[in-house]
């Protein structure tokens, strides 16, 4: 299992700790999620944060826009050293395009998906995208309870993904722990995203380990 610990947990008064204990973990990315106010009810950091971020990650760079209009945004996201770029399926009225530039800039395109919407509005695009992120809780928020529903959302994505020719990588995000991660791992995801656990842990590489071999 692959392992993408969220900084939205982190101890914000001291980020460069907390980077340079995921640079010593067993993750395989760093999580950034990128909040507006607007298109969730809440306002996490930006650019300039991320710019700093990537000046200390070894690891690459999984962003998370919940953010309206992340086409605006792509080349700063580049120029922040992304590896993925994420956006919501929801955020985006001409998705086809924005996947496009995405890759046209250098980045694995990424798209995701919110709790209520279900895995056939990616029909159409899953030909040309390098990962699929389901939200497992209502994004905007770490700490929150896990949504049983994405187990079956898993098994529904597996198939899409079975009849298609490209094969991205599954992604879930929300409410990822030493408990629900077997289950995502049984499911089929290939990626898990943790904030709450990982952080909270008394000894947050462990609790990186732990997942990753669940
Ligand atoms: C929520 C974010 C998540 C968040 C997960 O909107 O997208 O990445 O950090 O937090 P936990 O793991 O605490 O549910
Ligand atoms: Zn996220």
């Amino acid at each position: 299992m692959k392992i993408a610990p969220s900084l939205l947990s982190a101890d914000f008064a001291n980020l460069q700790h907390d980077i340079e204990m995921i640079n010593n973990s067993e993750a395989d990315y760093l999580h950034l999620d990128v909040m507006d106010g607007v298109f969730v009810p809440n306002i996490s950091f930006g650019f300039p944060v991320m710019k700093a971020v990537q000046k200390y990650s070894t690891k690459p760079l999984d962003v998370h826009l919940m953010i309206v209009n992340p086409q605006n945004y792509v080349s700063q996201v580049r120029d922040c050293g992304a590896e993925i770029m994420n956006v919501h399926q929801e955020a985006c009225t001409h998705l086809h395009r924005t996947v496009q530039a995405i890759r046209a800039a250098g980045m694995k395109p990424a798209v995701t998906l919110n709790p209520a919407t279900p895995v056939v509005m990616l029909e159409d695009i899953i030909e040309e995208v390098d990962m699929v992120l389901l939200m497992s809780v209502n994004p905007g928020f770490g700490g929150q309870s896990f949504i049983q529903n994405t187990i079956k959302k898993i098994s529904r994505l597996r198939e899409l993904i079975d009849k298609a020719s490209n094969k991205p990588l599954i992604e879930v995000d929300g409410g990822v722990n030493n408990q629900t991660a077997p289950l995502l791992k049984e499911a089929g995801a290939d990626i898990l995203v943790a904030g709450s656990y990982v952080f909270s842990a008394p000894d947050p590489a462990q609790a990186i380990l732990t997942i990753k071999n669940c």
